[in-house]
């Protein structure tokens, strides 16, 4: 299988191209060579690379920046899909959209089934929400693939680090850390999403919405806690609740996945198992990174 990844040398694509050595032909233009949100590039990238997925990971997704600049986040994250879709089809591609549980507005308390229609709350939910429905209409061999609080060894390029780094890098300065208690979701390993994502174009599953968080539902305070606990630290932590936030985020925005067992899919092991072995493994040292 030959894919090609936008947005491929983020958090997700540093763990795609590991996951993909020896199995699948993996091309990653960087962003300074290909940017999603030109329509002429992308079909020109697509076209001489003959895939037979093209994947889209790219993403405007710092969401207090999404909130100031709706524009930009319409473009990257519902204009440029849709341009990568539309080449995607006249390729004769399936197509690969990672998206968000940002698509929903958290007032479920059961969590998200992935047919349940999207409630986004702030604008970087709504511009992933907008890329989902384009990017179903302009291939209609896409797959939506949603995760939920990514972790990885590489740290979210558009954050800047991810939010396990960030919890160990204050914990280690003995700063005092309050993390929200009342904002509910799914941690995801994008090493566990990558690995998902390219079983589910190996089974060759039929188009649609999948989720692919770890199992299991957290607090980011839990998380925390987690991480400290497995790291063996000790930290100065507390709750807190999510009140006078800049931007609304979900408050429950958990990913059921009501589909893998029908398919024939293993069960994604549990954040906590992922967690684990995301922190048993030498890594470098990354930046700060904020929850969502
Ligand atoms: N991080 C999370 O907690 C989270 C949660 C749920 C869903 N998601 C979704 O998961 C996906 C992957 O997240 P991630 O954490 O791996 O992101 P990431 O580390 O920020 O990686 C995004 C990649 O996209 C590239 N990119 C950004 N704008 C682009 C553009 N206009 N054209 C082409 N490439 C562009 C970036 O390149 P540069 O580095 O050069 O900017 C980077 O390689 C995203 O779609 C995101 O919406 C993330």
């Amino acid at each position: 299988m030959r894919l090609l990844a936008f947005g491929g040398w983020g958090q997700l694509g540093s763990d795609l191209a590991d996951v993909s050595e020896g199995r699948v032909e993996l091309i990653r233009p960087r962003r300074s060579e290909t940017d999603v949100t030109d329509p002429d590039r992308v079909e020109a990238v697509v076209t001489s690379t003959r895939p037979d997925v093209v994947l889209d990971a790219a993403a405007f997704h710092k969401v207090e920046l999404c909130e100031q600049d709706p524009a930009r986040s319409f473009a990257v994250n519902a204009l440029g899909p849709l341009h990568v879709a539309r080449s995607a089809r006249r390729a004769g591609a399936r197509y690969v959209f990672v998206s968000t549980d940002y698509v929903f507005d958290g007032a479920v308390s059961t969590g998200y089934r992935e047919d349940d229609p999207p409630t986004p709350v702030n604008v970087y939910g709504i511009s992933k929400a907008a890329g989902e429905r384009a990017v179903g209409l302009a291939c209609p061999d896409s797959l939506v693939v949603r995760g939920s609080g990514l972790f990885g060894h590489a740290g979210s390029s558009g954050k800047g680090g991810n939010f396990v780094e960030t919890m160990l890098s204050k914990a280690r300065a003995g700063d005092a850390i309050s993390v929200v208690d009342d904002q509910i979701f799914s941690p995801t390993s994008t090493r566990d999403m990558a690995e998902r994502i390219l079983l589910l174009l190996e089974r060759s599953v039929p188009p649609g919405i999948y989720h692919v968080a770890n199992s299991g539902t957290c607090s980011w305070y839990r998380f925390a806690r987690t991480i400290f606990e497995l790291a063996g630290l000790e930290a100065n932590l507390s709750p807190r609740q999510a009140v006078d936030e800049a931007v609304r985020r979900p408050k429950n925005s958990v990913l059921l996945d009501t589909r893998s067992a029908a398919l024939g899919l293993p069960t994604a092991r549990s954040w906590q198992d992922a967690l684990r072995w995301y922190l048993s493994v030498d890594r470098p040292v990354l930046p700060a990174g904020g929850p969502g």
